[in-house]
């Protein structure tokens, strides 16, 4: 194969969904029509159970689970699937943003009875500063749920994006029936109790044939649906769905296999193939020859012993090869790995060369950085996706003296992985971690401990948000920070952070310094 074709055939995606919609069971359907898997049940996800909050081991378990399942590769017909697996526990939100950076498009679950939740709504919004393209799984149809143009609604205006059903569903909760594909215009037939879709047959809506399969009033109130769904959604247009403009809308049920396989067959061929990525000096097009790539997520290993991590790298342009030298960007070293890992679902092996869009896993300790770039030599650098303001916000103290070398190592890297910010107070000094959630304290305490044998203790402060600021007003600018200096704090790379207390002071601080301009991500 060409490294045209190559590229051409691969689809690299997330699934996303608000907790407990179905993204697991999703995924594992998946997983089992690539042949990948051959028994429901083998994928855990690294799902952390909402009884386990506090629950080390289970945490640990998933971690190590987690590195497994980071990423599943596999086959299906001619094409080469990668699905990237996301945290499904809120708290660690910001580990499902950075993997969206690596992701060509995604699928959104949805449960028809919930609708549009909080998570989806969040990871939506990341979907569309990306401009990803989208594809929703409406799931759960066994149950009885929302009125499915209700749910329509509900997309278009929660989501904020242009909706065009390819299925529709005939009846949902213990009447359900199936779905009309629209795609191919055909009927799927649904036998509950059954894992598989029982009868897929071709008819024409307006035939007669179609009282055979679902009845007199089923089929006139489908062709009505249909004909209502013609009259207000405009045909289905590839290039607004490329676009980031139109999200195609499945209905069906995960747990009963029902509609996945559409899912899947549609996705296949009309999910984009790895595009072109903005770096900072210039579009980076897939195809090129030369290799490069950016470190999308740092994983520490299971064993305490060897801090060993793993770096995932994601693929932009050309080939990767086994024991080739590649310039690390930041550090201006070339290197060369003789395991890289390429990830199949459920397993890991070394491979010899990867395309773009592939993921690849490099064994590392401390080399990498999240959004470290590599390449063949070029001096390029892809830009990674901006930190946001965290929700929680502590002071984090050492409680060992004798371990204080420690404890700032265990921060700088643990704060390089990603799993939570830094904030460093310019008056006093004081180290304060920012997360989205409580949980991410809790491991940071844990893993400072076991990995590196560091005692934190969190102490309280009370705040509402970290705002990046900026001015082309320096006087304003210096007489802000004055003004504000117990209050004033760098993030990682030294940037001013002002560290609201309340709503109502950042208000106030907006309303009495125009000139300066307050942004809730580290990129503007
Ligand atoms: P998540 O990864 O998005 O958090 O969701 P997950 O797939 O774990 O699904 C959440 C729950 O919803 C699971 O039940 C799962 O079996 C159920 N589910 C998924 N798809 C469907 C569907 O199409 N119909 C119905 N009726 N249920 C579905 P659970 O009881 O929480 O977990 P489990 O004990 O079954 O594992």
């Amino acid at each position: 194969m060409t490294l045209k074709e190559e590229i051409q055939r691969r689809r690299t995606f997330a699934i996303i969904s608000h907790p407990d919609a179905g993204k697991t069971t999703l995924t594992e359907k998946l997983l089992l029509f690539g042949g990948a898997i051959h028994v429901a049940g083998a994928v855990k996800s690294n799902k952390i159970k909402k009884t386990a909050t506090s629950d080390w081991m289970e945490i640990e378990k998933q971690r190590g689970i987690s590195v497994a399942t980071s990423v599943m590769g596999f086959d299906y017909e001619e094409y080469k699937i990668n699905i990237l697996d996301t945290p499904g526990h809120q708290d660690f939100a910001e580990d499902t943003y950075r993997t969206l950076t690596a992701v060509d498009s995604v699928i959104i679950v949805v449960d028809i009875a919930k609708g549009v939740e909080t998570q989806t709504r969040k990871l939506m919004e990341v979907c569309r500063m990306r401009k990803t393209p989208v594809m929703i799984f409406v799931n759960k149809l066994d149950r009885e749920g929302k009125d499915p143009f209700d749910i329509l609604d509900e997309l278009e205006s929660e989501l904020q994006i242009a909706v065009r059903p390819l299925s529709f569903p005939i009846d949902m909760g213990e009447r359900f029936k199936g779905v009309y594909n629209l795609y191919r215009n055909g009927l799927d037939l649904y036998q509950p109790g059954r894992q598989t879709v029982t009868k897929s047959v071709s008819v024409d809506i307006q035939s007669p044939e179609l009282e055979e399969h679902i009845g007199e009033s089923l089929s006139a109130k489908l062709r009505g649906d249909v004909e209502l769904i013609t009259e207000v959604y405009p045909p289905f247009d590839r290039q607004e769905y490329l676009d980031a403009r139109l999200a195609p809308v499945f209905f069906g049920s995960a747990l009963n296999n029902f509609g996945v396989k559409e899912l899947l067959d549609c996705f296949v061929e009309i999910a984009p193939s790895p595009r072109p990525v903005q770096a900072e000096e210039r579009v980076i097009d897939p195809y090129e020859q030369p290799f490069s790539g950016f470190v999308f997520k740092i994983h520490a290993n299971m064993d305490p012993n060897h801090r060993s991590c793993i770096a995932f790298v994601k693929i932009c342009s050309g080939k990767f090869e086994r024991n080739v030298n590649y310039k690390h960007i930041r550090m201006n070293r070339m290197m060369k790995f003789s395991s890289p890992t390429a990830f199949m679902a459920q397993k890991k092996e070394v491979l010899d060369e990867a395309f773009a869009g592939d993921i690849v896993g490099l064994p590392d300790n401390g080399n990498f950085k999240i959004g470290d770039t590599l390449t063949s030599g070029e001096e390029i650098h892809f830009k990674g996706l901006p930190s946001f303001s965290p929700e929680m916000f502590k002071y984090i103290e050492n409680a060992d003296p004798m371990k204080a070398k420690q404890l700032q190592k265990g921060v700088g890297q643990l704060m390089d992985e990603g799993v939570a910010q830094l904030f460093t107070n310019q008056f006093s000094g004081r180290k304060i971690i920012g997360t989205v959630g409580q949980l991410q304290f809790e491991v940071i305490q844990y893993r400072l401990l076991h990995e590196y044998g560091a005692q934190c203790r969190w102490e309280p402060i009370h705040l509402y948000k970290a705002c990046w600021i900026e001015s082309d007003d320096a006087a304003q600018l210096a007489d802000f920070k004055k003004r504000k200096y117990q209050y004033m704090a760098y993030d990682k790379q030294g940037r001013d952070v002002f560290l609201a207390e309340s709503n109502y002071i950042l208000m106030m601080a907006q309303q009495d310094f125009k000139n300066i301009r307050f942004h809730f991500s580290s990129e503007y």
